[in-house]
């Protein structure tokens, strides 16, 4: 029932979803099912306070082949999470990454200096407990790169949103790039040119679903099935096959989250 013609594309590895949204609340179950019967071999589900990082854990223990991260988003470090209860919750078997963290610019930029500190800490919980980190960068290019090369986590800078000079320091520092449903828009500007670039062994796919559907689900509600749309517009950019991209970026995914 979930757009049929997503059908026979496989293995399809979101690394970056967000399932415990409200959104899904009537329909989780039977997506999650649909989406596993047709070739959605892995999913993240991210955490942004303890709350949602717990419904992430949970979906995890119900289901196979979704896994969470748990993290403090830097639009949520007011929502009275600390860093100890992430670092009970990251203990949980199927936590895969610290996530999703980072630093937002866009929605408020008058607590800088508490978002660089929630970030940074988190980054030496991910290094003390061996976990890679999700990143979310918002209009914040610059102070998220130089923390990256600060403490040189393993991990993925998510929904890449930047240059492609930015992309190249990042892909010395050996970290992952995730692509999403952006890279269809015809508003993508920088986009194009960074996916070329991306080495075969540090490309991602992901939805931060239910945000960001790819053409030609662009403005609904978004599930990882159609990253489909998303690998055949890099495919495009790339000059190869969306079956190479989706199984290049499965390959990679369970590298980086160390899932077998
Ligand atoms: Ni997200």
């Amino acid at each position: 029932m979930y757009s049929d013609d997503l059908i026979n594309s496989y293995p399809i590895f979101d690394t970056h979803a967000h399932y415990d949204d409200e959104r899904f609340d009537s329909i989780r179950d039977e997506l999650f099912h649909e989406m596993h019967q047709n070739g959605v071999c892995g999913i993240v589900s991210c955490g942004c306070d303890e709350a949602s990082s717990k419904r992430a854990l949970k979906m995890a223990e119900q289901n196979d082949f979704v896994y969470a991260a748990v993290g403090i988003h830097p639009s949520n470090i007011d929502s009275g999470t600390t860093i100890e209860q992430i670092r009970s919750l990251a203990t949980h078997p199927k936590c895969v990454a610290i996530g999703e963290i980072g630093l937002d610019y866009y929605w408020v930029d008058d607590n800088k200096p508490q978002q660089i500190e929630i970030f940074e800490r988190q980054i030496l919980l991910a290094k003390e407990l061996d976990l890679p980190i999700l990143v979310h960068d918002r209009d914040a290019h610059g102070d998220t790169l130089e923390i990256l090369k600060k403490y040189k986590p393993k991990g993925v800078v998510h929904c890449y949103s930047g240059s492609v000079e930015m992309a190249e320091e990042i892909i010395k520092l050996g970290m992952y790039i995730g692509v999403g449903g952006v890279v269809t828009f015809n508003n993508a500007k920088k986009l194009p040119d960074v996916v070329k670039i991306i080495p075969d062994e540090l490309l991602l796919v992901e939805t931060d679903c239910p945000y960001l559907a790819p053409v030609p689900y662009r403005g609904k509600l978004c599930h990882s099935g159609m990253i489909k749309y998303t690998a055949q517009k890099i495919a495009e950019i790339r000059g190869t096959t969306t079956q190479q991209i989706l199984n290049l970026t499965a390959k990679n995914a369970k590298n980086l989250f160390l899932i077998k």
